[in-house]
């Protein structure tokens, strides 16, 4: 089987399974108890902040563990209103986000807050012209994600950073598949909160952070017990943090050994074996930057899901499993202006840091045997 799912997941690393192990075990105080195994829990905490912290050019005390991706978002958007006691109550939203943040803006649309969806344009970037044209002193939020999940297209954030602060809104960016592919830095982003999800950077699920800018007093998530100096109460995922703040090690050791480079190469070479061999493939988003594993693709005439169902040996995504003709298909290629008969089509495939130059080379001979040997499914 060859597994190119590396967006909807990453396997726990090794080094990552063996650093939370103990936390379940021996070590299985609670962290807010004062005597000194529990203290000890309490380090090895703070220590899983700093390595996060370290990897996005932070400082800990901007570091907090949520449950992950949809927890950082729901509590960014959500606490921004809270943030501005009602004195702002636009939010824009690109049209490409994770239903993370599109459902839960969706949501406050039905309460009355005043929601925008910036477009995009056809390879998937934000369009700044429209951007600027929402933007103004009525915004309390800007959340553009960095990296999209389904093609991999890198927004400019700290470009629309900047025009938001212009007119004193909060900037978010949804990091969730960016943090561990590429370098992230919060400060040359120069966004207000970030959000991490660590099952997509080979940590566990059900952790994450939101990371803030340094001096922002915003809303707490949970309230409770004050855990997070308060600002996301419940007692802490230990071993997970922990595995977090090992698996941000490792992104950085991957960093410098100049892994997106290697990987980069490789998806090249699949996207060249697919280019070859499936002249009516499209790939998007191939002319902006994107990120370095990912390749959104689809073929003309095929629904995404009925391709893979013939190629039973890959493991890959799709943009909908949904086959009826008012399926929309993927919501990015939508919002790029695709027709929805290739809006269907979307096959996602994303590599892992193992992904060897065999597996693309196989992956793309499967896609191209399928569409070879069956008639269309549209
Ligand atoms: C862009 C993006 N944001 C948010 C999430 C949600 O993260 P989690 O699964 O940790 O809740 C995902 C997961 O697929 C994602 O791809």
């Amino acid at each position: 089987m060859i597994y190119l799912d590396y967006n909807a997941t990453t396997p726990v690393a090794a080094e990552v399974l063996s650093a939370m192990l103990p936390f379940f075990t021996e070590q299985f105080y609670n962290p807010s108890s004062s005597y000194p195994e529990a203290q000890a829990v309490a380090a090895a905490v703070a220590e899983s902040r700093k390595l996060v912290a370290d990897l996005l050019g932070t400082t800990s005390d901007q570091v907090v563990w949520t449950s992950g991706g949809t927890e950082s978002n729901n509590w960014a958007i959500q606490g921004s209103l809270t943030y501005w006691h009602g004195k702002r109550r636009r939010i824009l939203v690109s049209a490409i986000e994770h239903p993370s943040v599109a459902e839960t803006v969706r949501l406050l649309a039905s309460d009355g807050v005043d929601v925008k969806f910036i477009p995009v344009d056809s390879h998937g970037i934000v369009r700044m012209d429209v951007l600027d044209t929402l933007l103004d002193e009525r915004t309390a939020l800007v959340s553009v994600m960095l990296a999209n999940n389904e093609i991999g297209t890198i927004q400019p954030v700290a470009d629309i950073a900047q025009r938001a602060h212009r007119v004193g809104a909060l900037v978010h960016t949804d990091a969730s598949q960016a943090v561990g592919k590429i370098p992230v830095n919060m400060s040359l982003l120069d966004v207000d909160l970030l959000t991490v999800a660590g099952h997509k950077l080979y940590a566990p699920k059900g952790i994450g952070a939101l990371v803030f800018k340094a001096g922002l007093d915003f809303p707490a998530g949970f309230r409770g017990g004050a855990q997070e100096r308060g600002r996301r109460s419940g007692t802490e995922n230990v071993a997970g943090i922990v595995g977090l703040g090992r698996a941000a090690a490792l992104a950085h050791e991957w960093f410098r050994e100049k892994g997106p480079t290697t990987q980069r190469a490789l998806r090249n070479e699949l996207e060249h074996h697919l280019q070859q061999e499936i002249p009516q493939c499209h790939i998007f988003g191939q002319q902006v930057p994107r990120l370095p594993n990912t390749v959104g693709l689809a073929i003309e005439g095929w629904v995404g899901a009925d391709l893979l169902s013939l190629c039973p040996d890959l493991r890959a995504g799709t943009g909908s499993a949904c086959h009826s003709l008012t399926d929309e298909g993927s919501p990015t290629l939508r919002a790029m202006g695709m027709l929805p008969a290739l809006a269907r089509g979307l096959i996602r495939l994303s590599l892992g840091r193992q992904t060897s130059s065999a597996e693309v080379l196989t992956a793309a001979q499967l896609l191209a045997r399928a569409v070879q040997t069956k008639p269309k499914s549209l």
